[in-house]
């Protein structure tokens, strides 16, 4: 049975039509990640750049590729709102996050937030990053099957927590805490959507309240200590009337954006590393062009590694760590000469738009040289390449994710070097974002031992 759009009569607009498909044959269909690209292609072809899907139980316009996806993001007539999009989802979990605030109300907190993220602040992190990463890796070892993700997630929570919380955890704290943040990130993809103990969405709550908690227990000697850190920024800030956020409001930020600054960072780097493993040709080129840097003390460093460079690039293009942003139309819009009425759910999926052959050639192939001088193959269109999103709510976070995934690569590939056999293919799971199941299982080898790493107090960041 076909599903459609109603449109207004004599409008001329275009109706937008999907299949109807059931809740639980759409779930498979977007199971993994040959039959999702599979499903994107087939719906493009079949209905056009716009297509209707049951996405979790709720209708919804697929809107592929770069034009669709300048439109809704752009947003210049104010049509789509982010906060009853990824509400759904992530609502009960990541509730007043700066992604989930719209319009004047999301100008306002974006901008304080972004005075957390200029230039000078960037150089502070990249200092305070550098030994953590040395201070992480050294405790890797040898070993035929390191679980590679594993290690990259908890060496992503550690410069999180360092950088952005500035308080140093016992290993079963940040346990508990990664615990909470996975359960939190997972609960947005369950299929019951109701606090039943035991299932996903109950996890999800209970893990908020962990966090909430984490927070709450810091924040007095934050607000009295200071610091360098983001919980000390959003702590001291102030709008133009001399507003001062709440402690929820703190709160709220701190639990959003260590959750947004964890998983992609994890995802992007657990990317490279399948990679590079299956690459070694690429893997040494990396590494040669590490050993010519000695040392990374500041951004401009960064820029001595084009190569790793265009390896991050390819590895968001080709497992985007946010694979679709959800979107809710407020008003009737047009969409591409559609016509969407208000209360419509649309999604531009990015998973799917990085894979578009017309302007990737040779879509499925890990080529870090598309992103080269010559070829510039993401310079198709302003969106063609679009992991860190586009428009109003662009990710803030992109510099720092930036450098810290460069950071931590030149460090890796000076220290290690890392294989899997020839016939393994990383299992995906692809419920939320982009996780890989067994952990990445590689054969590490150790080269060298990072530079000595400085001892950092219980408290760090000023305090
Ligand atoms: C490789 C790593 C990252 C990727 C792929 C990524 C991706 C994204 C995407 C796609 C969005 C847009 C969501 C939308 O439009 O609905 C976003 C927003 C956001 N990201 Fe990131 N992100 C990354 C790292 C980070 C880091 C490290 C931070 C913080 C340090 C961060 C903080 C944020 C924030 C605060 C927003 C919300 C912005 C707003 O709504 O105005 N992200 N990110």
């Amino acid at each position: 049975m076909s599903i459609a759009l109603d449109v207004p009569a004599g409008s001329g607009l275009k109706t937008i039509r999907g299949d109807g498909t059931n809740l639980v044959t759409q779930a498979l269909r977007f199971r993994t990640h040959e039959s999702r690209l599979r499903e994107y292609a087939r719906l493009r072809e079949t209905y056009g750049d716009l297509s209707l899907i049951n996405n979790l139980g709720l209708t919804t316009v697929v809107a592929q590729g770069p034009d669709a996806a300048e439109q809704i993001l752009v947003n210049r007539d104010r049509a789509f709102a982010n906060a009853p999009a990824w509400g759904y989802y992530i609502g009960p979990f990541f509730e007043r996050g700066v992604m989930l605030m719209d319009f004047d109300e999301h100008h306002a907190h974006r901008r304080v937030m972004q005075s957390a993220f200029g230039r000078q602040e960037l150089e502070g992190y990249l200092t305070r990053m550098i030994p953590t990463v040395q201070q992480r890796l050294r405790r890797w070892s040898s070993g035929p099957s390191f679980r590679m993700q594993d290690n990259l997630k908890e060496l992503t929570l550690d410069i999180a927590l360092d950088v952005f919380v500035g308080v140093h955890l016992t290993d079963s704290e940040a346990a508990r805490l990664n615990k909470a943040f996975i359960a939190a990130v997972r609960a947005g993809a369950s299929i019951i959507r109701k606090p039943v103990p035991g299932l996903g969405w109950d996890r999800g709550l209970r893990a908020r309240k962990v966090l909430e908690e984490f927070f709450h227990t810091h924040i007095d000697h934050k607000r009295n200590a200071g610091g360098d850190d983001l919980f000390a920024n959003l702590c001291r800030a102030r709008d133009e009337d001399g507003n001062s956020f709440t402690d929820d409001d703190v709160v709220n930020h701190m639990i959003f954006v260590l959750m947004a600054a964890h998983d992609t960072s994890t995802i992007t780097m657990a990317t490279m590393a399948y990679y590079l493993a299956r690459h070694p040709e690429w893997q040494q080129r990396l590494r040669d062009e590490a050993n010519s840097l000695d040392e990374v003390t500041s951004l401009s460093d960064l820029d001595a590694l084009p190569a790793l460079d265009r390896c991050m690039k390819e590895a968001l293009r080709l497992h985007a760590p946010v694979p679709l942003l959800p979107r809710q139309a407020v008003k009737d819009t047009v969409l591409l000469g559609h016509h969407i009425p208000a209360g419509t759910h649309l999604v531009v999926p990015l998973y799917a738009n990085h894979y578009d052959p017309k302007i990737w050639p040779d879509p499925h192939r890990f080529d870090p040289d598309r992103f080269s001088d010559e070829r510039r193959e993401d310079k198709a269109h302003r969106l063609a390449w679009e992991p860190f999103g586009g428009g109003v709510h662009k990710c803030i976070g992109l510099y720092f994710g930036g450098m810290e995934v460069k950071a931590t690569f030149h460090q890796l590939l000076r220290s290690f070097s890392w294989s899997v056999p020839d016939n393994y293919r990383w299992p995906l799971d692809l419920t939320a974002m982009p996780v890989v199941k067994d952990g990445l299982p590689v054969h590490l080898e150790r080269i060298a031992l990072p530079a000595a790493d400085m001892p950092r107090g219980p408290f760090t960041g000023g305090n």
